[in-house]
């Protein structure tokens, strides 16, 4: 017989994500702002959802949607907007935002730093210069000190080897940079400030009796050559796979970071720093080999738009592929550790495509459990339409929709389909 549905099991973590530069607005004090201002991307965050103010509705809507978990990050230069200098009404607000949640019986899932820098820090050399650990350090405690008794779910970082490839090799954000060596040290960095954190947040929020559960959201991706038959292609693609998706998270398992063609960096503090595996996924990656691509790497993307295996595209083109969650799962296995879902969502090209994606999707994790990779949940990206860094307010990820001019949100019949799993903690599969 043929199984017809899948029950996930008791205690799902059910719900969506957010970033707070992509949904708060006016958050004038980082360095996202100032690339914007100096005309970089073609259209400006602004007043993004509101959602500093509008938090109360969003969530509210988010309950109505079965809920049980929401994902929403911290900006940092809200909290520090000077070196050494503690906003409190800031701190005030995010303890507000976290027991709004838990008033309404939603598990918070806290993510502290999500590709934007307070401007002291971007003056100082951002990520490049090694203070970055201490003062991320130093913020991680006033945080945890302020909502440890609240959260239980945290995470360090967002898509750290997608900040360190977007912002320091491909130039794409801010501070612009097209330069192997600077990513590598950012990527040090990242590893050392997500040691330094994790280790902050257990101290801090053990004494209030909470087990604290630390982890990053790692972007990860099948890479394919653009060209099957062309063994550069091959080679470049699965250098970059190990590099991307593998190496940086075996850092925080094994302290030590091993990148072909680098030299091998042991980094003790790193060792056994991930309680659970926090996983992004979108789609496929297609590399192709480059003599001179970005910044000394020698290799590119290609959106290999005519490529036979590519049968589904969204509305950013991006390869839509769901078997690629359950592969991406089963990396994670022999890690030991339990993974959510941190990030998974379509700028569709209508609402259907966004229907269709999230079943499919949710069918291939519901695989990759029968095979025995302990997940725990799902958050889809996004809650809301928000803003889409270089893209700007073009894509629609969100299951709900938000009319910029009015700031009015609108429930998007996909959210309703994805509400009914929630709600009942169970999938249909086709028979
Ligand atoms: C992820 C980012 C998130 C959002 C989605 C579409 O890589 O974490 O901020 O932009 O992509």
């Amino acid at each position: 017989m043929k199984m017809t549905e899948f029950t996930f099991p008791q205690g799902f973590l059910w719900g969506s994500a957010t970033s707070a530069y992509q949904v708060e607005g006016h958050n004038t004090n980082n360095d996202w702002w100032a690339w914007e201002q100096a005309g970089h991307v073609k259209e400006s965050s602004g007043a993004a959802c509101e959602q500093y103010e509008r938090f109360r509705e969003d969530f509210a809507l988010a309950k109505s949607l079965h809920h049980n978990t929401h994902r929403f990050s911290i900006e940092w230069s809200r909290i520090e907007p000077a070196e050494g200098v503690w906003d409190d009404a800031a701190i005030a607000h995010y303890r507000d935002v976290v027991l709004e949640l838990r008033r309404l019986g939603i598990e918070p899932v806290v993510t502290l730093h999500h590709f934007t820098n307070p401007l002291w820090l971007a003056a100082k050399g951002g990520w490049t210069n090694p203070i970055v650990v201490d003062r991320f350090a130093r913020y991680t405690r006033k945080m945890a000190e302020a909502l440890g008794d609240q959260v239980r779910w945290w995470l360090t970082i967002n898509e750290p080897m997608v900040y360190a490839v977007m912002h320091y090799l491909e130039g794409t954000g801010p501070p612009g940079a097209r330069d192997l060596r600077l990513m590598s040290r950012v990527r040090e960095h990242l590893i050392r400030a997500h040691a330094a954190s994790y280790r902050v947040i257990h101290e801090v929020s053990r004494p209030r009796g909470w087990a604290a559960q630390v982890s990053l959201a790692n972007h990860v991706a099948p890479f394919l050559p653009c060209r099957r038959w062309w063994p550069p292609d091959r080679l470049v693609a699965r250098l970059t796979e190990l590099a991307y998706n593998h190496r940086f998270i075996e850092t925080l398992v094994s302290g030590e970071l091993r990148v072909p063609g680098e030299r091998p960096l042991v980094i003790p503090e790193a060792k056994q720093t991930l309680d659970y595996i926090g996983l992004n996924y979108y789609s496929r990656l297609w590399m192709r080999a480059r003599l001179l691509g970005a910044g000394g790497w020698f290799g590119s993307r290609c959106y290999a738009l005519h490529h036979k295996d590519v049968t589904e595209r969204s509305g950013l083109q991006w390869d839509i592929y769901p078997p690629g969650i359950a592969q991406i799962l089963g990396w994670a296995k022999p890690w030991g550790v339990s993974v959510l879902v941190t990030e998974n969502g379509i700028c569709p090209v209508d609402d259907p495509q966004r229907e269709r994606f999230i079943l499919n999707h949710l069918a291939w994790v519901a695989r990759a459990m029968q095979e025995g990779v302990p997940v725990i949940g799902y958050l889809y990206w996004s809650l809301l339409d928000n803003y889409e860094w270089a893209e700007g307010y073009g894509p629609r990820f969100g299951l709900i929709e938000v009319d910029y001019k009015t700031q009015a949100r609108r429930i998007r019949p996909s959210a309703r389909r994805f509400a009914e799993i929630c709600r009942t903690n169970t999938l249909p599969l086709d028979p």
